[in-house]
């Protein structure tokens, strides 16, 4: 498997970090998606959570507050982002275990892992890495585990796809916005796959995913 060694920063610009949360609380509408992410996974007690891309940790410290029986990791590629994450579980009292690691080389044995939850990460991946990423949350997830995904979608309305036009060069959009992801997660395996929910953004549609492992004997 492999690992890269280039990785696209939060906001872009590694000078940027520590600015993400305030953006994100101004001008996004994160708390909306985040929990309704959480709300459509279903999270019980005593399950085991992953949270791949966690960055600043916004969704980790929430899905551990919504059920905090749960075992909850959080993993990133970069240590600045982590470091704000592990401020942040802290202080909310968290136990949650953070990691520096690939997406596309998850260090985790097999079907260790009830839910896998990502959440604006995949379109800071190249097409062949959100391929592979996909591939390793299959691997990582248990017989009839979940994976949560949150990411530019295909636009749902004639302003999102003005939008998305415009942004369809930025970073590693564009497979998104030509619908492309649940292809992906079924070639990774994933059956069935449902986009769930659309959210309009100041930078196009954030669409939500379901995508199953199938039980053994499926
Ligand atoms: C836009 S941020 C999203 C952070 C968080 N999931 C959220 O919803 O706020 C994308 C994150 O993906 C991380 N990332 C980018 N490439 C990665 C890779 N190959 N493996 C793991 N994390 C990666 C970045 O470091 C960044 O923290």
């Amino acid at each position: 498997m492999r690992k890269p060694s280039h990785f696209i920063p939060a906001l872009h610009f590694h000078w940027l970090t520590r600015w993400y949360d305030p953006m994100m609380r101004c001008l996004f509408p994160e708390s909306g998606i985040k929990t309704a992410l959480i709300a459509q996974a279903r999270i019980q007690s005593g399950l085991t959570l992953l949270d791949v891309g966690c960055g600043t940790g916004t969704l980790t410290v929430l899905i551990k507050q919504t059920q905090p029986d749960a075992i909850v990791c959080g993993l990133d590629m970069d240590p600045q982002v982590l470091d704000i994450a592990r401020r942040k579980a802290e202080q909310a009292g968290e136990g949650i275990i953070l990691q520096q690691g690939s997406a596309t080389c998850l260090p985790y044995p097999d079907g260790s892992f009830d839910r896998v939850f990502t959440s604006l990460m995949l379109h800071h991946l190249t097409r062949q890495d959100k391929q592979q990423m996909l591939r390793e949350a299959f691997r990582v997830l248990r017989p009839g585990g979940e994976l949560h995904v949150a990411d530019f979608g295909k636009p749902h309305d004639f302003v999102m796809w003005l939008i998305s036009w415009m942004m369809r060069w930025f970073e590693e959009i564009h497979d998104h916005i030509l619908g492309r992801l649940p292809g992906f997660m079924m070639d990774a395996g994933f059956h069935p796959v449902e986009e769930t929910a659309q959210q309009r953004t100041l930078v196009g549609t954030i669409a939500l995913y379901r995508a199953s492992k199938p039980m053994k004997n499926d």
